[in-house]
């Protein structure tokens, strides 16, 4: 059944605890490298201002250890919104204490107040696994989200990228809250329902491209898709636990042998369900990894002292197409390792080839930083259906997981 959004409720006059997801990147100065998070929350916290509310923003930022580190504090975030705003965001530096009930209990309505980030408590991650099994534990996680939730008489979910963890602010603050409304805001209603259509309702070919180091993160995935996809595309280090598998040479190529039998299981799966498994034919491969490093281009096997650190033109040139005559693309990891150019280049062309699929009709879905920000390097995030905000949530949802966070919620 689908969730309350915050537009099924009344917020005039009420103090409404807004979980948001503003773990943004930042550089080394701590300049926030990416306000996409900030920008996509935009639409709920501005309908709930607009309406009457006054809203405390609460997020995490990075994993600081459960102690305050001023390395991962939100005020360049406060600052930020506040000029994406246009008005004064009111921060706290703590997120419980008295200055936050203080600042809490003064905001007007249309007041705007951002709290720390909630990682400086280790009651925020504490695991309900852990909490369940020791007393303790679940004490203090309750007293953390108790103190959180005091401050308000409404909760709203719009932390789409924190939405699998059950992190105190996602789950037990809104589970401390049964009886007041608990909703989830705009953003989390557009993911789940564009993730949702695009694995349910598909438009054929049905293509997943997955990329990223290690076949056993997406183990998973790739279970889940197989029946659903006419195609599955792999890219970046997973690639070379299959090729080995298959008895390929990889050389010094990244490799999960313990995974080995799981992955050519994977491909007798795909291969029973008529689903094709597409791997590099030829790879960009060096000596050592680092900026400038000589490289070439190998053809099949790979030599014993070199590693593949991108796929080849002939991979990128296959693989773009059959991307581009797909109609639903879901795309999760990049191609190699795309934080070093030019082993960028496989995962920039896949890029290419996603946005002229969507230009010809298709529909496609992409998720994880690094396949994002190789469509913001290439200007192409307008050309793209939807860019998840969640790298590790939009990958466990197309795992065909529960988010616990958004199950507790209020039904429409
Ligand atoms: C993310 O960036 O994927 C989310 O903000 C969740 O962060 P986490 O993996 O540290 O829980």
């Amino acid at each position: 059944m689908a969730k309350k959004t915050v537009a099924d409720i009344d917020v005039k006059g009420k103090k409404v605890l807004m979980r948001v997801d503003f773990n943004v990147p930042q550089d080394d100065n701590g300049n926030i490298t990416s306000d996409d998070r900030i920008v996509k929350a935009l639409p709920t916290i501005k309908n709930v201002l607009d309406r009457g509310g006054a809203l405390i923003l609460m997020s995490h930022l990075g994993r600081p250890e459960g102690a305050r580190d001023d390395a991962y504090t939100l005020k360049p975030v406060a600052q930020r919104l506040s000029e994406l705003l246009g008005k004064k965001v009111i921060f706290a530096n703590d997120c419980v204490g008295p200055d936050a009930k203080a600042k809490a209990k003064a905001l007007k309505p249309g007041d705007v107040l951002l709290l720390e980030n909630l990682r400086f408590y280790k009651e925020e991650v504490i695991k309900d696994k852990a909490a369940k099994e020791d007393a303790q534990l679940r004490q203090a996680k309750d007293k953390f989200a108790k103190e959180l939730a005091s401050m308000a008489d409404i909760y709203v979910d719009d932390a789409f990228g924190t939405a699998h963890r059950d992190n105190a602010s996602m789950y037990t603050v809104p589970a401390v809250m049964e009886g007041k409304p608990r909703v989830i805001g705009f953003l989390i209603e557009k993911e789940l329902q564009f993730l949702g259509d695009t694995v349910t309702n598909p438009q054929r070919p049905f293509v997943a491209i997955l990329g990223g180091k290690k076949v056993s993160d997406k183990i998973g995935v790739i279970e889940n898709l197989i029946p659903k996809v006419n195609r599955i595309i792999i890219g970046g280090a997973m690639a070379y636990t299959f090729l080995k598998a298959r008895g390929k040479a990889i050389g010094e190529s990244l490799c999960e042998e313990d995974f080995m039998p799981k992955a050519l299981q994977l491909l007798d799966q795909a291969a029973e369900a008529g689903c094709e498994v597409m791997l590099p034919p030829d790879h960009v491969v060096v000596r050592k990894l680092e900026p400038g490093a000589e490289h070439r281009i190998a053809v099949g096997d790979i030599d014993p002292t070199w590693q593949a650190v991108d796929i080849g033109p002939m991979a990128a040139k296959e693989y773009a197409a059959k991307i581009v005559n797909a109609r639903t693309i879901v795309w999760n990891g990049p191609m190699g390792v795309f934080e070093i150019p030019p082993f960028d280049q496989g995962t920039k062309a896949i890029a290419q080839a996603v946005a002229k699929a969507t230009g010809k009709g298709a529909k496609s879905v992409v998720g994880g930083g690094d396949s994002a920000s190789a469509i913001e390097q290439l200007g192409l995030q307008d050309k793209i259906s939807h860019i998840s905000t969640g790298g590790g949530a939009s990958l466990e949802f197309l795992e065909g997981k529960k988010f616990k966070a958004i199950e507790i919620l209020d039904e429409k």
